[in-house]
């Protein structure tokens, strides 16, 4: 639970998420009733409530927003409750919910998740399953993320790698938007929009924001307990060296790359 309290008190993704419903919310076409939307990998619902419910709540009857760890469900039920929002545990790669939801929602919203599922072709393709004709895409993943190079310098400096470890994020290849673009098109989606972005994104919340990315982490799991509390220290100290501290001591600028896309399964 420790990880949900965390995570709501971080500020990075939040501004990031405004800002690019801001610039490109007007490219989601919405239906003439009240839509049943998707989010998924809501985390503590923070976002959910505060972010994407307002901006979307004139067009949508209900939310269901899904996360695949309790504690992060757990948190949004007690703290983030609203009466269009439906919470519940679900892991998105999970066959029985995909089968179950097929051709059930008219929007998906995923906001920094894809990142973190290695295997982006079965993620995007549960969503296309899901969707029904006509209904459209919205997400927001980390492309390279600082987060990304540290884990995986520091499990190879630890000879932690194996099997599950080895590839641990989703890789976007060298060239993300057409990587992205062409696997979008190949599982049957027309592309509205593919940008990705380079840029400084200043947090107050520095200790808090990375720690709490590397407890929801759930790879992290094979991490032998006697050693995660150095791990976590060395983790952050590593990615303090990535990022440029503001003078204050949480204060710093951090470099993201973010890929957004929006696309469209055809009627
Ligand atoms: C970096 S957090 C982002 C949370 C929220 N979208 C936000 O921007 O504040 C990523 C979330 O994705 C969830 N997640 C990861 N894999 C998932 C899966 N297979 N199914 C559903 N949720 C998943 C994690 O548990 C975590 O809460």
């Amino acid at each position: 639970m420790n990880y949900a309290a965390k995570w709501s008190a971080t500020d990075v993704n939040k501004v990031t998420i405004l800002r690019h419903l801001k610039t490109y919310g007007h490219l989601l076409k919405w239906k003439d009733y009240k839509e049943t939307c998707l989010e998924v990998g809501c985390g503590e619902g923070v976002m959910t409530k505060e972010i994407l419910l307002p901006y979307i709540e004139d067009h949508i009857a209900k939310l269901v927003a899904v996360d695949i760890l309790d504690g992060m469900i757990q948190f949004a039920k007690e703290r983030n409750a609203h009466e269009k929002i439906d919470y519940q545990i679900v892991d998105i790669l999970n066959d029985q919910f995909i089968t179950t939801m097929q051709s059930q929602f008219d929007h998906v919203f995923s906001l920094f998740v894809s990142h973190l599922i290695p295997d982006t072709r079965s993620f995007l393709t549960s969503f296309y399953k899901i969707l029904k004709s006509g209904g459209q895409i919205f997400v927001i993943t980390l492309v390279n993320s600082f987060f990304s190079q540290v884990f995986s310098e520091l499990c190879k400096e630890k000879q932690l790698l194996n099997s599950k470890l080895e590839s641990p994020f989703a890789d976007y290849t060298a060239n993300p938007a057409q990587h992205i673009t062409e696997l979008l098109e190949d599982i049957g989606f027309t592309v509205d929009l593919c940008e990705h972005e380079k840029r400084f994104v200043t947090t107050e919340n520095f200790e808090g924001f990375v720690t709490a990315l590397a407890e929801m982490y759930q790879n992290l799991e094979v991490i032998p307990s006697e050693l995660l509390t150095v791990f976590y220290e060395e983790f952050l100290q590593k990615c303090r060296e990535k990022c440029i501290n503001l003078g204050e001591q949480e204060k710093y600028d951090i470099p993201t790359e973010v890929l957004l896309f929006i696309a469209t399964k055809p009627s």
